[in-house]
């Protein structure tokens, strides 16, 4: 079967890079950064988790040091408990074990969650040095390693402490999804589908067409390009035009309000953050329906796709006061008022600060009767 290889570019003014996707592509790590014009010699650090070090990290230093780079591996504990301040410093303790200097590199191999937290090390680190994402899983690939957001979770909220790093580049193996566990795979589809919800109803009627959305093999090669592709172009427009997030970036945030919720008030790891997305989105969409601004109809479609990605959509049964406790002290808030992102059709949506408190009482009363 002929592979498919293919190019996103991220074109920001000041530090584009390339988006490089396709299969059984690590080995050629090397020499993308030669090709970068990193210079042999250069110190690199490989920051990962066992699960992912165990299958590929291998094959990804062998690459390094074939083309004469110095690298060297850190492996972390895996899981969104471990994103903490702490772990940070475990990347930077490697870093200066490891002589990392201006010029050095650090290179994240995995998850969201390594992701991250090796962006935000390097983000830090001397200042500021260089990165490469190399990420492994779906959620990851269509979101977290394109668009620079670095950071860790704070006890009382998630991702409230961090940084923008772009990386220098983004390499995409879609064949290190074979070894992603289901559950992480359906996680991954959260975000696919809310690329659906915000701005691309061709991708949400493609998902709606297709029989099983939650592995690799029952999607098969050509599905998996197309998804990542859709999804990552919609997340290269948008941080094109909002780097920093002042304006429209926020949409990419959609569900994730809520769902950041879930994260903190049952337990960083409890549900995986693409899970909670999917909760986060059902709930949003709720809230957009009892406002008379979207259809309850497109609202159910939302539903029975998250469903079909084997993802949750019941809200939990959290104490109302925690949670309009933990909207508040959500990065969306501006000037005391909460923001969130609303659907008015599949494939549109709008940001709103117009919902009170007594809204969101009224919709957890509902949530939790559904
Ligand atoms: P994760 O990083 O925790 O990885 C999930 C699990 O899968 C881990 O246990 C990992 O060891 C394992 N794993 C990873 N790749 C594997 C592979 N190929 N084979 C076998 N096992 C593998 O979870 P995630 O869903 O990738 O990331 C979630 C994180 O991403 C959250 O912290 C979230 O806040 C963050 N995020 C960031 C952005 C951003 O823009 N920076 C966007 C979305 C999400
Ligand atoms: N995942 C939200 C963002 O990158 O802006």
């Amino acid at each position: 079967m002929k592979k498919e290889n293919f190019t996103i570019k991220v074109n920001l003014a000041t530090n584009p890079y390339e988006v490089r996707v396709g299969s059984h592509v690590l080995h050629s790590i090397g020499n993308e950064l030669l090709n970068l014009g990193i210079s042999p010699g250069t110190r690199i650090l490989v920051v990962s988790n066992d699960d992912v070090a165990t299958p590929y990290c291998g094959s990804i230093l062998k690459s390094l040091e074939s083309a004469g780079f110095l690298a060297k591996q850190l492996i972390l504990n895996a899981g969104e408990k471990h994103k903490t301040i702490q772990t940070i410093s475990l990347i930077h303790n490697a870093a200066y074990e490891h002589q990392l200097e201006r010029d050095s590199l650090i290179i994240a191999l995995g998850g969201g969650v390594i992701g991250d937290m090796a962006g935000f090390a390097a983000a830090t680190w001397l200042r500021g040095i260089s990165f490469v994402q190399v990420p492994t899983t779906l959620l990851a690939m269509v979101d977290a390693s394109v668009g620079g957001k670095t950071g860790v979770n704070h006890p009382n909220g998630k991702n409230l402490i961090g940084a923008f790093h772009q990386p220098k580049l983004v390499l995409i193996d879609i064949n290190t999804l074979k070894t992603l566990p289901q559950r992480e795979f359906c996680a991954g589809m959260a975000e696919v589908i809310k690329y659906g919800v915000i701005g691309d109803s061709q991708l949400f009627k493609s998902l709606e067409g297709t029989n099983h959305l939650n592995s690799f093999e029952s999607l098969g090669e050509k599905m998996i390009l197309e998804i990542i592709s859709n999804s990552v172009k919609a997340k290269a427009d948008i941080v094109e035009r909002d780097e920093k997030e002042t304006g429209i970036r926020a949409v990419l945030n959609y569900g994730h309000t809520f769902g950041h919720v879930v994260e903190n008030l049952t337990g960083y790891g409890h549900w995986l953050h693409g899970e909670a997305v999917s909760i986060g989105m059902v709930a949003i969409g709720q809230l957009s329906v009892e406002k008379g601004l979207w259809s309850s109809s497109e609202a159910l479609r939302q539903t029975n796709l998250l469903r079909k990605a084997c993802l949750p959509v019941k809200w939990p049964k959290l104490e109302h006061n925690s949670v309009i406790r933990s909207l508040q002290g959500d990065k969306k808030v501006r000037s005391g008022k909460l923001r969130f992102v609303l659907p008015s059709a599949i494939g549109k949506v709008n940001i709103s600060s117009e919902i009170d408190i007594e809204e969101i009482k009224n919709l957890l009363n509902l949530l939790d009767r559904s």
